[in-house]
């Protein structure tokens, strides 16, 4: 049984999309932000804040190491997973990671008002936007089987063509695939 991982820049949607494509495949779900902070017992903006990114990444390792093992089958991540190696290699190698693909001015769009993400408290969350886009799609890119455009489609839709591009793979039931043309399959 593989195990799915959603990666993609903060608002991309991956907790959203994910915890729908558990549902669909009756999976079980986890999400590596909510780990951290039930590890940790406060919010990853205050851990920020008290310790510095260098140490929550260290803990987000440690995190994704522990979820690959569990019983969870569908991962949602933290945007910035990709930015160690470590962690590259391990969601390449155990997992079948799907990149959900936003650009910054969409991402901005939805995230305009956020005040728990550390990064995007800054006079300029736009340009820091840009700035991570750049640096982080090649990795995102690396790292997933699959690439989904989030712009136009529903989150309904999103997780339609995810589990079709899982079931192309012939990674889960095709019981599961929504189908356009009726038939034997089940409908979104
Ligand atoms: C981060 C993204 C956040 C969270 C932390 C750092 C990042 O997760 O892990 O604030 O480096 O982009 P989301 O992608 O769920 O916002």
């Amino acid at each position: 049984m593989p195990i799915v991982t959603l990666v993609g820049m903060p608002g991309s949607g991956k907790s959203t999309v994910g915890r729908q494509l558990a549902r669909r495949l009756d999976w079980q779900f986890a999400d590596t932000d909510a780990e951290i902070e039930r590890r940790l017992g406060c919010s990853i903006r205050s851990y920020f804040e008290q310790h510095g990114e260098p140490a929550f990444r260290d803990v987000e390792q440690a995190v994704l190491a522990d979820l690959v093992e569990s019983p969870a089958r569908v991962l949602a991540t933290g945007g910035g997973i990709v930015v160690r190696e470590a962690n590259r290699t391990l969601l390449a190698t155990r997992t079948q990671a799907v990149y959900l693909r936003s650009t910054p001015e969409e991402l901005f769009r939805r995230l305009r008002h956020d005040t728990h993400r550390p990064l995007l408290q800054v006079a300029d969350p736009m340009r820091r936007l840009r700035d991570l886009y750049r640096e982080r799609d090649p990795l995102y890119r690396a790292t997933a089987q699959f690439v989904i455009e989030t712009g136009r489609p529903t989150v309904k839709m999103l997780v339609g063509m995810i589990l079709m591009q899982l079931e192309l793979a012939g990674l889960v039931d095709p019981a599961h695939v929504p189908s356009t043309i009726g038939g034997p399959h089940k409908q979104l």
